[in-house]
């Protein structure tokens, strides 16, 4: 998949550097265009002449060369790469690269570039587990930067955790797998709902379920990684926003409803996979209730059905919904595909074991409008989201027409 593909790669001030010269050397083994970019201090880890060498081109630090005061492009560099590989990615790196700062070449590199940017940390443990390091990775993660997981093992500072620039071969195998994904939804626009929303009773208590989110944070990646533009309206959760897609955080339905409705204005399709409440407290007190030795009784009203809302003004989207069943499972989400006019619907039942809240399994039936259903053995939440958006795929090519006789 790298033969003939210009990748950009940047080397930062990191022990991990000398790993640089083997991933350089692999990836022109794969027949991939390489030039290399360091900061200042990554000179000082690894020779320019040793990457100049394996990269079979001169090494780019400098805004421009001091000999005769030729430019170097950071936006000529961005334009020509294919990809950016920024590997060893120091601490110092990466929040620089999270808010903005571009003192060096490879940093105003980053932020003129416009192909997809891959970093792989490396650090030492406590640096990488830091919060600060946490949320510069969230960021950038958010911003659509695919990160290369670091490794456990042993670290520069003799301690052992996590913090190891992945290996070389890991880095171009995920730089494969980039390349190897068809972009077959370039260009389409798409929202995913996704996770548990929160109703507030008084400050402290609320209404929710058990949704993780895992589900529809897997169809995001999926359509992301074959090409479309995904924004994920998430309720809280602990996952991390998967690459390519941009995220915005809700806590209540409402909150949900206006920020989906909001998206869709100017979208190919959603696929709801919230599970919204139906139901939230009529009144939010604003102090915290006090118990008494009566009972409690909270009125609750109907919130407003996002899908169905969608359905109504779908015009040419696809609209994919979820139902998740604990009884009388087919005759319900036929009922909902129709309700809330939906393209398809992706049933699991709460019976089936390994399918449902939190797990990281699950076991579909997709029902479409035709009534043709297809019921799919119980897989990895990212297989079956794979599945999803084949069919959301061929939703948006249009049944086959029969070829003449
Ligand atoms: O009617 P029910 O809630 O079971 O339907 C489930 C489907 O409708 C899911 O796709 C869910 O995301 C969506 N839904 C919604 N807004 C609501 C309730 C459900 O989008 N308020």
């Amino acid at each position: 998949m790298l033969q003939g593909k210009h990748i950009l790669v940047g080397v930062t001030g990191s022990i991990a550097a000398y790993k640089a010269a083997i991933l350089v050397r692999g990836l022109v083994k794969e027949g991939a265009s390489v030039q290399v970019v360091m900061t200042p201090l990554a000179k000082e880890f690894i020779t320019p002449l040793t990457m100049a060498t394996l990269s079979k081109n001169p090494i780019l630090v400098d805004f421009f060369d001091p000999e005769d005061g030729r430019w170097n492009s950071h936006v000529s560099l961005g334009e020509w790469a294919d990809a950016y590989l920024i590997a060893p990615a120091t601490a110092n790196t990466l929040a620089k690269m999270a808010h903005g700062i571009a003192d060096n070449l490879l940093l105003t590199t980053y932020l003129s570039a416009r192909c997809p940017v891959l970093v792989a940390p490396a650090m030492d443990l406590d640096m990488f587990a830091h919060p600060a390091t946490t949320e510069n990775l969230s960021i950038l993660r958010n911003r659509g930067v695919t990160i290369v997981e670091p490794g456990e093992g042993e670290l520069a500072s003799g301690l052992t955790g996590k913090g190891r620039m992945a290996e070389p071969e890991e880095i171009i195998a995920q730089l494969d797998r980039f390349f190897e994904k068809k972009k077959s939804l370039l260009g389409k626009r798409m929202i995913v709902t996704a996770g548990a929303t929160i109703e507030s009773i008084d400050p402290v208590r609320f209404i929710s379920n058990h949704s993780t989110g895992k589900m529809g944070y897997a169809i995001a990646a999926e359509l992301a990684e074959r090409g479309a533009e995904v924004t994920l309206v998430s309720g809280r959760t602990h996952l991390p926003i998967p690459a390519g897609v941009q995220r915005i955080d809700v806590l209540s339905a409402a909150e949900m409803y206006d920020a989906t409705v909001q998206a869709y204005a100017d979208a190919d399709g959603a696929v709801m996979c919230a599970a919204v409440a139906d139901y939230t407290p009529e009144e939010v007190s604003d102090r915290k209730l006090k118990k008494s030795d009566d009972d409690l009784c909270i009125r609750l009203r109907r919130t407003r059905d996002i899908a169905a809302e969608l359905g109504r003004t779908k015009g040419n989207r696809i609209l994919v919904g979820f139902a998740l069943e604990t009884d009388s499972e087919e005759v319900n989400a036929r009922g909902k595909l129709g309700r809330k006019n939906l393209d398809f619907i992706v049933l699991n039942s709460l019976r089936d074991a390994g399918a449902g809240f939190g797990v990281d399994t699950n076991k579909i039936t997709i029902i479409e409008r035709s009534g043709e259903q297809t019921s799919y053995p119980l897989a990895s939440k990212r297989e079956v989201a794979a599945h999803i958006v084949d069919k959301i795929e061929t939703c948006f090519i249009g049944p086959e027409t029969p070829k003449s006789v």
